[in-house]
């Protein structure tokens, strides 16, 4: 950014805003400026932008326009901008004392005093560029990892896009990582991203396609039914104990939870090894009738194949330099909620031991696993819950994505002091936002309906207000490619006129 002097305040000012009179003809709104005062510079925002002429008050306009004499003389162009601030020795934000002196004059900020001031001077995760500069947004991992990170907009805006950006950034730095994904959008962290558009505003970024090869790629069903998956996930079933399937089966009752307690109890000093099958052959011989609830669960839960003998390792799902995704494409959400519930428990008591390192866990769809109450009842709600809490002390992070900013625990999202938020036009789930974000008014309701395509707010406890960032293109693949609707049906269309016609030719 240039040093341009752009303006000259007028009229009657305040230390939080002030206008002036534009004498470029590129300045916009959110453009960022600087004015000195007391031998510091001030930062401050263009909030609005207005253009007036007296030349066409609406006397003169109607005179002239039955003249047939229109010009241009004499516009004036009026910003009002909003005080930030300015950063003192400390790092600290002050805010002027005194309001600006009208006849002060306005510069366009550098880049350099926009990132001090706004806080983004120490970050190292290159999210985007601050929308309309070419100011790169680096934001502290530790930070994000440890006071967890949510990112919330409409369907199709863009979090799995945003989310993936964050993750090479954290994958470049050896962030451990466990992905639990439901569409199977991730495993193309693995793939170079070889998208058009995106190789083509790359250099505007700095950046250069790359491709995450320390990605592994785990399905709960079978290899042979997911083609990108490296490694089949399965859940330790040798001797599990009543407190480990009460919470895969989170429906169970108090009497249904004392047939299971009981009919462990008397299974596990028989046997040394024991499954799920032995507990259900238990579970028959209890004599209340809510055993056959307890036994519909636990048959159910054996069906899905999850449980085996020869578990995935939790070492080996959160560990240094890598992520492991969890692909869950085609699995039944019953199924998807009791894997997240055990991987979350399990990474917990692994971490709190040290026996994981410090890492983070993403959680798409964040609704489906820990809803806000009232919605539905989860396995997963009661340790991603804890997880959120209690985390940051053992160096457990969560991201969590979601469309339904209303429907996910409010406790889960209170705790995301990093939050990520593209646009949303739902009021409902804009209500729900604006109870957990500090600084929400009416304005910044308006900036999120309005967000283009591809532009973040970012809210952050380190970050002095909310700021808008475009955000950078991937480096790997998208695997989240919106389906062109249109196009897929002409390929349908062209494949079966094909068909039509090999088989009239065979025939
Ligand atoms: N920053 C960006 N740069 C370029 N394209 C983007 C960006 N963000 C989103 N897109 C485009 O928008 C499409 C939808 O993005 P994405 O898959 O991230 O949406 P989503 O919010 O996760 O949707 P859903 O709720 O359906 O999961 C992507 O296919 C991608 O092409
Ligand atoms: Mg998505």
């Amino acid at each position: 950014m240039s040093r341009e002097l752009i303006g000259v305040i007028f009229g009657v000012t305040s230390p939080f805003e002030f206008k002036f009179l534009v004498s470029d003809t590129y300045t916009k709104k959110g453009d960022y400026v600087k004015v000195m005062q007391d031998s510091d510079w001030v930062l401050a925002q263009i909030a609005s932008i207005t253009i007036s002429n007296d030349s066409f008050s609406l006397d003169a306009t109607s005179q002239l326009a039955s003249a047939k004499r229109l010009g241009n003389t004499g516009e004036k162009k009026i910003a009002k901008s909003t005080v930030i601030g300015s950063k003192d020795n400390r790092g600290q934000l002050i805010i002027p004392k005194m309001p600006f002196s009208p006849g002060s004059k306005v510069y366009l900020a550098d880049s350099p005093l926009v990132r001090k001031t706004l806080g983004l001077a120490s970050g190292e995760a290159y999210i985007g560029l601050l929308e309309g500069t070419d100011v790169p947004v680096k934001i502290d991992v530790n930070k994000l990892v440890q006071h967890h990170c949510s990112i919330l907009a409409k369907t199709g805006s863009g979090k799995s896009y945003t989310s993936g950006v964050i993750i090479e950034e954290l994958l470049e730095r050896g962030v451990p990582l466990l992905i639990i994904d439901p569409h199977g959008e991730y495993s193309s962290l693995k793939q170079v991203n070889r998208n058009r558009e995106d190789n083509l505003r790359m250099n505007k970024y700095g950046i250069l396609p790359r491709s995450y090869d320390n990605c592994i790629t785990y399905t709960p069903s079978n290899l042979s039914l997911n083609e990108v998956a490296d490694e089949v996930f399965r859940i330790d079933g040798v001797n599990p104990s009543a407190k480990m399937l009460a919470q895969l089966i989170p429906t169970l009752n108090n009497s249904q939870r004392d047939v299971l307690y009981r009919s462990i109890k008397k299974v596990a000093p028989q046997k040394e090894f024991y499954t799920i099958a032995d507990v259900i052959e238990e579970v028959g011989h209890d004599s209340s009738n809510s055993k056959w609830n307890v036994i519909d669960s636990l048959e159910s839960l054996e069906a899905t194949g999850v449980l085996s003998e020869c578990p995935t390792e939790i070492e080996e799902l959160l560990c240094k330099g890598g992520a492991s995704i969890i692909d869950m494409r085609g699995v039944d959400p019953e199924l998807q909620d009791i894997i997240v519930s055990k991987l979350c428990y399990e990474i917990w008591e692994a971490r709190k031991i040290g026996k994981v390192p410090p890492g983070m866990i993403v959680i798409e769809e964040a609704h489906e696993f820990c809803p806000e109450r009232g919605y539905k009842k989860t396995a997963s709600s009661v340790i991603i819950r804890t997880i959120a809490s209690e985390g940051r002390k053992f160096g457990l992070g969560l991201m969590v994505i979601s469309q339904r900013p209303a429907r996910v625990d409010k406790n889960v999202l209170s705790q995301c002091h990093t939050q990520i938020i593209l646009k949303i036009t739902n009021a409902n789930d804009l209500r729900a936002l604006s109870k957990g974000l500090e600084g929400m008014n009416a304005e910044l309701e308006e900036e999120i309906k309005r967000l283009s395509p591809g532009v973040a707010l970012f809210v952050s406890d380190d970050i002095e207000r909310p700021i808008a960032v475009e955000v950078r293109p991937r480096k790997s693949s998208h695997g989240g490619e919106s389906i062109k609707i249109v196009e897929e049906n002409q390929k349908e269309e062209h494949k079966s006129l094909l068909a039509t016609i090999f088989r009239r030719d065979e025939g």
